[in-house]
């Protein structure tokens, strides 16, 4: 009977260690989208900027925000964007779609391109945070 308290005990206290680590990701992930915020709007009533806006990301197809005016090799990169290719492209965004408008030297710190995506990949393409 103490083993399984033990066992339960040791359960909740990784989880709560997993769930308190991820809440850090997103918040940190918060403050590295600062660098974005001058272009890029995401969350609710979201809405293009200099660059477009960024709800739903996660699985969009590269250049179709409505109403934003892309640059052509945006919008013929054929990228469907997904954890891989954002952080392929935020390292180096000019290397990954050569010609895009986007004018960012990029991140180059994988700590913080990983808090950037969970961030980022948390809102729904309605700017809500996913369930
Ligand atoms: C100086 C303005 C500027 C900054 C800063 C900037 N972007 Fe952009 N971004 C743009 C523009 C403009 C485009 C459209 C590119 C095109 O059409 O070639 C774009 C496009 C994108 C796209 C592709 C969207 C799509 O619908 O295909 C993603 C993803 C993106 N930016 C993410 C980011 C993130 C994340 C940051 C911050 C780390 C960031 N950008 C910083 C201007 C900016």
């Amino acid at each position: 009977m103490k083993k399984l308290t033990f066992g339960a005990l040791m359960i909740l206290t990784v989880t709560a260690a997993a769930s308190s680590a991820m809440a850090q990701d997103v918040a940190a992930g918060k403050t590295s989208f600062n660098k974005c915020l001058a272009c890029h709007a995401i969350g609710e009533g979201a809405k293009n900027k200099v660059g477009p806006e960024l709800n739903g990301l996660d699985g969009r197809h590269s250049g179709t925000a409505p109403d934003y005016n892309y640059s052509d090799a945006n919008k013929n990169s054929g990228i469907t964007w997904n954890e891989a290719q954002f952080k392929e492209y935020i390292k180096d965004p000019k290397a990954k779609i050569p010609g895009t408008k986007m004018a960012f030297a990029g991140i180059k710190n994988e700590n913080e391109i990983n808090n950037l995506w969970a961030y980022v990949s948390q809102f729904d393409k309605d700017g809500k945070i996913k369930q």
